[in-house]
């Protein structure tokens, strides 16, 4: 009796000591396992009187019970202790100051595409696009400019071959689209993109900038439905009140042919030294598809009329962001560039 005491206390102690699950577990077989004390006490009970069995079998018993739950008390204590060292181990703290991810920003001739494309797509128009190196035939001969007409000046066009050039005006996409329709109207499309000309750079001119052409054809367009949609172009680019006005101008493309002014948003039309005090900024060229373009595309121009217009977007995100300096927009400086982080 006294041994299975013995036995009951010195595990109690060694459960007690135990400060992790290793050493826990080694008392565990020490104790409870086949080869174990209490094993060991088990077997003795063969040695014993008879009469003397039962109540040293009980004993041993209770003392396996209790050292069990001991183990598993432990157990669970050293198991939570661990959690919560690991939980404090990997704690982390926030409100540390964290260091700052940079976001690319949108970039402003995109906000200007994204926000035309937006507009037009909302009165119903589509998206055309084209390629950037265009054949001569849809940047020229299609838009009625053949190979000796003198608005080919106009135009310093960076040539691939004598056929093959860098698109000099968004109005290569109008000739494409209108030729793909082989004759059938309605069409009401924009199509913004990129464009070059053999321009040396500087503060106003760059080889490469960005036009958006729009084309609208279809039986009764009239110049008035130019003007109505330019004006709520203006409108809605330039705020609300502008008022446009058309001047009489001349593009190959087009008859009649207008440049396309908008009342100053500065100074809403008294005159400021953005307007050069005319209160008119001049946006955009504009007109009635030539008869002879529809027709050289395969459309009747007795049954259909319509009308076109070239934006050019570094001009109208100048104005809207009171940039003065065109090449501001193709040297990526990130100074400039932060100014249209949406997310600031
Ligand atoms: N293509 C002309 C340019 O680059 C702009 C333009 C003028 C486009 C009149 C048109 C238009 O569609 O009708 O200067």
């Amino acid at each position: 009796m006294d041994k299975i005491q013995q036995v009951q206390e010195s595990a109690l102690q060694a459960i007690q000591d135990a400060n992790d699950l290793e050493t826990l577990n080694q008392v565990r077989l020490q104790y409870l396992s086949k080869k174990g004390s209490i094993q060991a006490l088990m077997s003795e009970m063969k040695t014993l009187p008879k009469e003397e069995k039962p109540e040293f079998g009980s004993k041993v018993n209770v003392c396996k019970q209790l050292v069990t739950e001991a183990i598993d008390a432990k157990q669970q204590e050293l198991e939570e202790g661990a959690l919560f060292a690991n939980l404090e181990n990997e704690k982390i703290d926030i409100t540390l100051p964290a260091t700052q991810v940079k976001l690319g920003t949108v970039h402003p001739l995109m906000i200007i595409q994204q926000e035309i494309e937006h507009l037009f797509i909302g009165m119903g128009y589509t998206i055309a696009e084209g390629p950037e190196v265009e054949e001569d035939y849809y940047n020229f001969e299609l838009a009625n400019i053949p190979k000796d007409h003198p608005a080919r000046d106009m135009q310093d066009t960076f040539y691939i071959d004598p056929n093959t050039l860098l698109r000099t005006h968004t109005t290569a996409m109008q000739m494409r689209e209108l030729e793909k329709a082989k004759g059938q109207a309605p069409i009401k499309l924009i199509c913004p993109g990129k464009v070059y000309r053999r321009d040396d750079d500087d503060a106003t001119h760059s080889h490469q900038f960005m036009q958006s052409e729009g084309l609208v054809v279809a039986e009764n367009i009239t110049l008035a439905d130019l003007k109505g949609t330019l004006e709520h172009m203006a409108n809605a680019m330039f705020g609300s009140g502008r008022t446009i006005r058309f001047r009489p101008s001349y593009f190959p493309f087009t008859e009649p042919s207008v440049e396309v002014d908008v009342s100053c948003p500065f100074c809403n039309g008294k005159g400021c030294n953005v307007c050069k005090g005319s209160g008119w900024i001049e946006i955009l060229g504009a007109g009635m598809v030539h008869p002879h373009v529809l027709e050289m595309n395969g459309f009747d121009p007795e049954k259909y009329s319509g009308f076109a217009f070239g934006v050019g977007l570094e001009r109208v995100a100048m104005l809207k962001y009171g940039i003065d300096d065109i090449r501001n927009f193709y040297i990526n400086d990130q100074r400039f560039l932060k100014n249209f982080d949406r997310f600031d």
